[in-house]
């Protein structure tokens, strides 16, 4: 699984063979400037995911339900993950929490809306967690073991589990038998997602522990244009090569 914001960067993902796209509230801190996901409208996730619904042509298209668009009521719950598959073209919803969102998975599966769950360092919970923290260390790991058990008894088809210790992950992976899909939670997950600006070098400097990138975008974008202002101010760029007759 990886992220994807937009029409180009998703067809690419698409075209290389992965399996889901996850359209993640991380839009916010990653496309839109915001400090971080919690500002991110339902609005937002509409736009961007009809985007990558219109170039995935194989793999499956998730949309995150950003924060206060399903804690207020099941019934909250269920009109926007309905307006959201309806309007945005994906074809499943994905929720932060565990045992406090066993309701919610249940009434939004219940309308045929397949839904992913999200435990650990949830992002929509970092105000309680006092930052993006590693979960479910010592003690705390039973409360993640609850969190998993009831997502899947919920009905969710597969589970993300974020920023936990791998061993753990591991645990949780054995005891499911909804596919797991791991973000910083090592290597025993059934899958693994990052998100794409990460993998590709674009998200700045920091970088979390588990994020290993694979391209240094930003190096090569910076350079393309640092040589096409040189080109432009010199009279290299255009040439008649790139000109009409
Ligand atoms: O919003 C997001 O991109 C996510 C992934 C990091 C799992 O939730």
């Amino acid at each position: 699984m990886l992220t994807s914001y937009d029409y180009p960067i998703a067809k690419i993902i698409d075209n290389a063979g992965i399996h889901t796209i996850l359209v993640g509230d991380s839009v916010g801190p990653v496309m839109l400037g915001y400090p971080n996901t919690m500002p991110v409208t339902v609005d937002e996730m509409i736009y961007h995911t009809k985007a990558v619904a219109g170039a995935a042509k194989n793999a499956l298209v998730i949309i995150d339900m950003p924060f206060m668009s399903y804690q207020e009521s099941i019934e909250q719950a269920k009109r926007n993950a309905g307006r959201m598959i309806k309007e945005s073209g994906a074809e499943a919803v994905k929720l932060d929490g565990g045992l406090n969102m066993k309701e919610t998975i249940m009434a939004i599966v219940d309308i045929d809306i397949p839904v992913v769950g999200h435990i650990g360092l949830t992002p929509q919970s970092i105000h309680r967690m006092g930052g993006h923290k590693v979960q479910g260390k010592g003690d705390t790991a039973v409360k993640l073991l609850e969190d998993a058990k009831a997502v899947e008894e919920a009905g969710a088809f597969m589970i993300v589990l974020e920023g936990i210790p791998r061993g753990l992950a591991k645990e949780i992976t054995d005891m499911l038998s909804i596919p797991t899909i791991g973000i910083g939670a090592g290597p025993d997950c059934d899958g693994q997602v990052l998100v794409i600006h990460d993998l590709l070098g674009l998200a700045g400097e920091l970088r979390p522990k588990f994020v290993k990138t694979y391209l240094n975008l930003q190096a090569e974008i910076d350079n393309a244009i640092k040589t096409f202002i040189e080109e432009v101010k010199t009279g290299v760029f255009p040439d008649d090569a790139h000109s009409y007759h």
